[in-house]
């Protein structure tokens, strides 16, 4: 018998989450039946998405979210005894799964062989945010040699994949996130310029480091930093919008009518769901796994330890504590 730990979503949020919007309960699970497997986690999953998406789900549910796992009871040949799995489980220790029931966006997967690299790599740069930044930044932006591109949300999990890639297709480019410490960091993985968003004048930056505008913008954040970058786009530049994360805790927008600039530069702007690519997933974990092992990309992770620390982690990362993924080690 296989008591699991889970944490539930017990009050709606309302700003920044606190500790009474989660609660930490036990569920004793049933036996494993044909086509299903037991999977225990090693490596969880914190991501803004987490924020607004669990507010379209009813109080008491369980935290959702992807996780590393390893198969330690199965009855189904596909999910064998000791393979590391990737599956969006939640926020719990154990999950006795069937693949052929859940999303069909998100099913369950073995995790391809990774090398030495670590197994949690499949939350980040080998999972979600690294399809995210392969997919959303090369599809959406389709940036040339030569071009300058600027990625807000720089050194987090998404935006620092982001900025290697650009660099890698021979761009240009900036980074602005919210620290002096996270814009040195992301000048060492390559990108050429950093703005501190939090202590800079923006504005002022950004011409000074694109002094011919922006032809692609990839946008983690929205609100403010957003609106300063579309008054800099170039004629016919490429807006991919992946997430809005400077929104997520707030209750009100916060930004003027972005219209004119679309007409009068004829920007294109495209929104995304990673999940667009679900049929290429593995195209973006080996495209990126093989940089990672050319050198041409670099990680990093904040990694928090203990399943009792997930909603500490979940909020020190909408609060910016991390650099790269942040993940839970159980
Ligand atoms: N469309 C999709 O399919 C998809 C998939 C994955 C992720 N996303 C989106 O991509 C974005 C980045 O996700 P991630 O997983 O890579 O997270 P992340 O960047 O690793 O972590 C979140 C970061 O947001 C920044 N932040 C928090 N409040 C902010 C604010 N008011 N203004 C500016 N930055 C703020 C913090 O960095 P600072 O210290 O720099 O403030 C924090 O580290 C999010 O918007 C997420 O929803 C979309």
């Amino acid at each position: 018998m296989v008591v699991a730990k889970k944490w539930i979503y017990a009050k709606s949020f309302t700003g920044y989450p606190t500790d009474e919007n989660f609660r930490l309960e036990e569920e004793t699970l049933a036996d494993v039946k044909e086509n299903e497997f037991l999977a225990e986690a090693i490596f969880l999953s914190v991501d803004p998405y987490m924020r607004p998406y669990m507010l379209q789900y009813p109080i008491g549910s369980t935290m959702i979210g992807g996780q590393v796992a390893k198969v330690v009871e199965s009855k189904n040949a596909k999910f064998p005894v000791g393979a590391y799995v990737h599956g969006n489980f939640g926020w719990r220790t154990h999950t006795v799964c069937n693949p052929n029931k859940g999303d069909p966006n998100s099913p369950p997967y073995v995790l391809p062989d990774f090398g030495q690299e670590p197994l949690s790599l499949g939350l980040g740069m080998l999972g979600m945010p690294g399809n995210t930044a392969y997919f959303g930044f090369l599809e959406i932006c389709q940036p040339k040699q030569g071009e300058t591109v600027v990625v807000s949300g720089a050194a987090g999990a998404v935006g620092s994949i982001v900025g290697q890639i650009a660099k890698i297709k021979g761009c240009t480019v900036i980074g602005i996130a919210g620290s002096d410490e996270k814009c040195d960091w992301i000048k060492t993985i390559g990108f050429d310029h950093a703005i501190n968003y939090k202590t800079a004048d923006i504005d002022a930056e950004l011409k000074k480091a694109a002094p011919k505008g922006v032809d692609c913008y990839f946008d983690n954040v929205g609100g403010k930093i957003t609106e300063i970058v579309r008054g800099q786009m170039n004629t016919l530049g490429r807006i991919s919008v992946c997430g809005t994360v400077s929104c997520y805790n707030q209750n009100k927008a916060m930004v003027s009518d972005p219209q004119r600039d679309f007409v009068w530069k004829q920007l294109k702007q495209q929104g995304f769901l990673v999940w667009q690519w679900t049929e290429r997933w593995l195209e973006g974990i080996q495209q990126n796994f093989k940089w990672i092992q050319e050198g041409k990309l670099k990680y990093r992770e904040t990694v928090t330890e203990g399943f009792e620390n997930m909603p500490k982690a979940f909020v020190g990362m909408l609060k910016g504590e991390n650099f790269g993924k942040a993940v839970v080690k159980v």
